[in-house]
């Protein structure tokens, strides 16, 4: 396609709502651009690269989120702020303007329930409620249920990363409904829906896409691969079909 086409359209294009696609998300909220903490980016220059091309794609806020596990990766907020803050710094030396804030992608692990009674979980979103929780690959947790519950009682709004990518649940639909309607918000990731995982994942974000189950929508962004795909994101049709519900990352 010629230039003119790509900015003018063309008689193709009209047919193909890709071309008149405008990225409606302004705040993305899962990634790993804290360096050196777990399997994201490695280095504060990493880290800004990739929160150059943020800015660039349009976005005014990016919440990163570190994994924390009890096993592997032990982050918390002593460790995490002072590498915000250095990020932060980065920023405005090179004059990139976007909010930069730092959470966490917390796994239902055993350890989990004891950090909910602790209190101090990374939290973000209009009255620091929201929460961002993932599950094994493998196996849903045991201690699932009880503890997006404890959760919630103690006034949290969890919302659980990319359900589409737990293959048990692919099997089992009726269970994306049931947390639904336990007041969990369900977070797609972005790169599924371009098969990037496999076939099966992109298979279930349709699912949860066509059922209109999406709250919100992430990235989860590692490092240059992840970000150099997500051009060919905003192309694809089940992700536009997302952005047509009522999304809540502008409000976080
Ligand atoms: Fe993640």
């Amino acid at each position: 396609m010629g230039i003119f086409q790509k900015i003018f359209g063309s008689k193709d294009a009209s047919e193909n709502s890709s071309a008149s696609f405008i990225n409606p998300i302004q705040v993305e909220f899962h990634s790993h651009l804290i360096f050196g903490v777990d399997d994201g980016c490695e280095t504060i220059d990493q880290s800004i690269e990739l929160l150059r091309k943020f800015a660039d794609m349009g976005m005014r806020k990016v919440i990163t989120t570190p994994h924390v596990m009890s096993d592997f990766y032990k982050n918390n907020r002593q460790n995490i702020y002072p590498l915000r803050d250095a990020i932060r710094q980065r920023l405005k030396e090179e004059n990139i303007d976007l909010e930069f804030e730092a959470a966490a992608e917390y796994m239902i692990d055993d350890g989990f329930e004891n950090k909910i009674q602790e209190g101090n979980l990374l939290t973000f979103g209009p009255e620091n409620k929201h929460i961002l929780v993932e599950l094994p690959f493998m196996t849903e947790p045991r201690n699932l249920n009880s503890s997006l519950f404890e959760l919630q009682i103690a006034g949290y709004k969890p919302i659980l990363a990319h359900p589409e990518r737990y293959l048990y649940y692919a099997t089992e639909k009726e269970k994306y409904h049931e947390l639904k309607d336990r007041g969990i918000l369900l977070q797609l990731n972005m790169l599924s829906c371009i098969g990037y995982y496999s076939k099966p994942v992109a298979d279930a974000a349709q699912y949860l896409v066509d059922n209109n189950l999406v709250d919100l929508v992430g990235s989860d962004t590692h490092h240059m691969r992840h970000m150099q795909l997500l051009p060919q994101v905003l192309l694809n049709k089940t992700y536009q079909k997302a952005c047509k519900a009522e999304l809540l990352n502008n409000f976080l």
